[in-house]
């Protein structure tokens, strides 16, 4: 402790004692701006390693600091922790919708934000930008992600070469490669292998947790036959947490459902209940779901919950009132959380190739989120295996196994056009040698080493981002207004393209609603898309002939297949429940918000296309169609949605009753709307009307 200066040690005063790979950090220079990589197991420490750094850029006043995520959940962590540990600091959180503005980042000393939002707030060409002297990036390692890395390789590597003073410090899991990503960033290695709680890794069989002489085996008493089930009932029967993990939404649903049926409802949790059934103003199907779930001390968590829910699941397991959460992979990463079980059901997930096995490098995080020191003084990972052969097969890949390689995936085409147009968006890239020479400091670059073929793919994907006319391609390259706009709608240059040519079409031929939303249904972005089944293609076809479509290749594979995601979006529109979605579409309600959200997005951006190019009427129609969108209604509930606490429901039930303008809201006695939609809506709709009702009490 005594190497740190005294101004840092006063401020992490709850530290007594320094980790290895924490001493380790500052002996490779952490205090001296030097880039470090630093690849230690889960929970050894590498958050104070982080904090240690920014308070050293903090007292010195070097600069602003960047503390970036994979993941909304995990920043929100980190940022909490961080607001309470460091008053003197300004923290803020950043993880919102690209197109958000928040002034109020230029004051803070440090961002917690999302790898997405960082990359967000450079193509708004935040004023700040230039001023970050220390990015931090926590699971670095996710640059081996498809999804995650590209934004994330692309951001390192700009804020790199926009400041050469800038200190990289890079939190990464156990890697094969480390060595690749430490010279990419010409960074010294921190390695080390302790972890200051054991972590026993056992699979579950027949009953039995084996751990294969680390630990003593533990035989549990069989009162579910659903393997999953049980462990989980044991654990809870111990009075412990756990994380499961599952491959699907779906799954995480059905088995939280399952164990809460085996559960007694806990009268402590109807709060919380209540806080999550009403964290949308008219709860869906789901947030009955997990509202109910909750109440016996289990959760799923996954992709398609409110960020709300979440967040009170998370909080309240670390509280300990919640027990059980079942999820999807958005919980593997970086979480300190207290869990004593990982449970890992699901060692398989559905990918380009089929089922395929997870890497061992996933299967470690997921089980490095039990027995954090905080919490316990041990944990358990457990792989549930289906029968002996598989317990043998998974004791080989998982439990022996070494993780893999990662390597870059910013060759991926979209990615790299979208990339490449941003760049030249913020006029960051201004010529064809400043794009070569980005490109050329790319992990991408330094693990492929074929500039040559490099360079051609850049070159041919400028021509295409010219003939969409976003660019103009000279000795100079400069982005044209539209160009400029597409990057910061956070499109794919190729959908906007394709968006710009339909809007087009639009002003000389007839159109509705539905040709709308088809065309955002035949982008990439809403991929993948409902599929036709056999037996209702034949009436989709002839459907088909009834719509106006602006695009229609009939020759596609998938082109019915938009044609059905394009009539589950109208039956949203139309007012169905999620129940009728469900049944008719078999698409779960937090799927439908998922693809929901993205529609939204997509109509955002059609939106403003249309009303650069100065197609005004265009505009208005995609934008009516936009509100109609976001909360699922027809054309005449759209006066009343604009008040806080009417949705789609309370709506319906207005207007049905002939209350049908804010006007009628107005002047329409207070009981009687009591009635209708509850007396606090009807008090918070008075409000807002300008006609208060007084106080609540008085009533
Ligand atoms: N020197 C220390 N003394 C006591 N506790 C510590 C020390 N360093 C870290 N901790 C605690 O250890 C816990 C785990 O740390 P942290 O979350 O940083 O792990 P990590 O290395 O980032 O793991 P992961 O790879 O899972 O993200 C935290 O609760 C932290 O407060
Ligand atoms: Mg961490």
């Amino acid at each position: 402790m005594h190497r740190i200066p005294k101004e840092i040690r006063e401020l992490i005063k709850d530290i007594k004692e320094l980790r290895p790979s924490q001493s380790k950090a500052l002996d490779a220079g952490l205090l001296n701006n030097k880039n470090l990589i630093i690849c230690t197991p889960t929970s050894s420490g590498k958050t104070l390693v982080a904090e240690i750094a920014f308070l050293n850029h903090f007292l010195k006043k070097k600069g602003k600091i960047i503390y970036t995520c994979p993941l909304k959940a995990l920043a929100t962590e980190k940022y909490k922790d961080f607001k309470a540990k460091y008053p003197q600091l300004i923290v803020s959180l950043s993880i919102g919708d690209p197109d958000t503005k928040e002034p109020y980042l230029a004051n803070s000393n440090i961002i917690v934000c999302s790898n997405e939002r960082l990359d967000s707030l450079i193509r708004q060409e935040s004023p700040w930008i230039n001023e970050i002297s220390l990015l931090i990036i926590d699971e670095i390692h996710l640059l081996n992600d498809v999804s995650r890395g590209p934004t994330l390789e692309v951001v390192i590597t700009l804020l790199k070469k926009l400041n050469p003073k800038l200190q990289i410090l890079g939190l990464s899991a156990t890697i094969g490669n480390p060595d690749d990503l430490t010279k990419w960033l010409n960074a010294e290695l921190v390695k080390d292998d302790w972890r200051p709680v054991k972590l026993y890794n056992g699979i579950y069989t027949n009953s039995e947790i084996d751990f294969f002489n680390e630990k003593e085996n533990i035989k549990l008493e069989e009162v579910s036959p659903d393997s999953t089930l049980n462990l989980a009932l044991s654990t809870i029967n111990e009075n412990k947490q756990a994380l499961l993990f599952v491959n699907t939404r779906r799954s995480a649903e059905s088995v939280a459902e399952k164990l809460s049926h085996r559960l007694k409802h806990n009268d402590e949790l109807k709060e919380l209940s209540n806080k999550i059934l009403n964290s949308l103003s008219t709860p869906t199907e789901q947030c009955k779901k997990i509202s109910d779930i909750v109440k016996k001390a289990v959760a799923f968590h996954h992709a398609g919950l409110m960020q709300k829910q979440k967040e009170l699941i998370e909080e309240n397991f670390k509280s300990g009132k919640i027990k059980i959460i079942c999820c999807t992979p958005t919980l593997a990463f970086g979480l300190d959380l207290p869990a004593f079980r990982s449970i890992i059901r699901d060692v398989k997930r559905f990918g380009t190739l089929g089922m395929q096995y997870l890497p061992v490098l996933e299967i470690m995080q997921m089980s490095g989120r039990a027995g954090r020191p905080s919490y316990d003084t041990y944990g358990e990972a457990i792989i549930i295996a289906k029968s002996e052969e598989e317990k043998e097969e998974l004791f080989n890949k998982y439990l022996t196994g070494i993780p893999e390689n990662i390597y870059s995936k910013l060759a991926v085409e979209p990615v790299l056009r979208t990339y490449l147009l941003s760049l030249i968006s913020i006029n960051f890239l201004t010529t064809k040698e400043k794009i070569f020479n980005f490109f050329d400091e790319t992990f991408w670059a330094y693990q492929f080493e074929d500039r040559e073929k490099l360079h051609y793919i850049i070159e041919s994907m400028l021509e295409l981002l010219k003939d969409f006319e976003f660019i103009v391609l000279d000795k100079e390259i400069k982005p044209t207004k539209l160009g400029k706009r597409v990057s910061q709608l956070y499109i794919d240059p190729l959908t906007a393209n394709f968006l710009i040519e339909n809007i087009q079409k639009a002003q000389k031929q007839e159109y509705d609603d539905f040709s709308l939303i088809h065309l955002i249904c035949s982008t990439l972005e809403l991929r993948p898309l409902l599929k036709v089944k056999a037996n209702e293609y034949e009436d989709i076809e002839s459907e088909v002939l009834q719509y106006k479509l602006l695009h229609k290749d009939e020759f596609s594979d998938d082109f019915l297949d938009s044609v059905k995601t394009s009539l589950m979006f109208t039956s949203w529109l139309n007012e169905e429940t999620e129940d009728i979605i469900l049944k008719k579409y078999k698409v779960p309600p937090g799927e439908l918000k998922y693809k929901i959200d993205i529609a939204n997005w997509l109509l955002y951006s059609l939106q403003e296309l249309s009303r650069l190019l100065e197609y005004t009427e265009t505009a208005r129609d995609v934008k009516t169609l936009r509100v109609r969108m976001k909360h699922g209604i027809k054309q005449e509930l759209l006066p009343l949605i604009k008040l806080k606490g009417i949705g789609r429901v309370r709506a319906r039930k207005l207007f049905n009753n002939k209350i049908r303008t804010l006007q009628h809201l107005k002047i329409i006695n207070y009981e009687v709307l009591s009635k209708l939609i509850g007396r606090k809506t009807a008090a918070s709709i008075k409000e807002q009307l300008g006609v208060p009702i007084g106080s609540l009490k008085d009533y």
